[in-house]
């Protein structure tokens, strides 16, 4: 739309066979299967990545694509997510189904392997935990699952604060991130994902 400012479409150089496809053509993919504003999103949390991989020593082109396909699973319904993946055969444990909300991660890992072409495991395994977070977690992963709570388009209480400490440090920023969310959580009697609690307890 005009007046719209340009899209963050700046995809880094890869290594030969890290694309599946040409960026824009993987970008055109995810913006005909999601909606709009979930595409706009994705390329902001592609560009954050890019830019906190590049700030904390993660690597650059493996976090723009996982921080691009992040969310590529959510042109599907939440409420069928779980079926597709049975569908599929994503294993899904009963501490995940509980959660529909996270249930994204999981299946958006295959879909970025069979839908896109992705081989690359560091980049699958960023996808997949970029719901739930876990123990463990490399630099890859906190960059990506980071970026999609500091991307440009995302406005939360202390989001500025989350900001400020990811240019400082992943784990810091991380465990800011968390604490915010653990406290929305708990206002409206939400769970939180087994798997996310153990990301906070190494945190601590
Ligand atoms: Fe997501
Ligand atoms: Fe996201």
């Amino acid at each position: 739309m005009s007046g719209d400012p340009p899209l963050p479409f700046d995809p880094p150089d890869a290594p030969p066979g890290l694309y599946p496809a040409p960026p824009a053509a993987l970008a055109g993919r995810l913006r005909a299967s999601v909606p709009e504003k979930r595409f706009v999103h994705s390329l902001g949390v592609a560009a954050e990545a890019r830019r906190l991989a590049a700030l904390h020593g993660a690597d650059v082109p493996r976090a723009w694509l996982a921080g691009l396909l992040h969310d590529c699973a959510k042109g599907i319904p939440k409420e069928r997510q779980a079926e597709e993946c049975d569908r599929l055969g994503v294993a899904l444990d009963p501490a995940t189904r509980a959660l529909p909300q996270v249930i994204h991660g999981f299946l958006g890992e295959r879909l970025a392997r069979t839908d896109y072409g992705v081989r690359d495991e560091a980049v699958l395994r960023a996808i997949r935990l970029h719901t739930v977070g876990g123990a463990g977690m490399t630099a890859l992963d906190k960059v990506v699952f980071l970026a999609d709570g500091t991307e440009p388009g995302r406005h939360y209480p202390g989001v500025e604060d989350v900001r400020a400490a990811a240019d400082r440090g992943l784990d810091e920023a991380i465990r800011l991130f968390l604490d915010g969310q653990f406290a929305y959580l708990a206002s409206r009697g939400g769970a939180v994902h087994p798997a996310t609690l153990l990301l906070r307890e190494e945190l601590r």
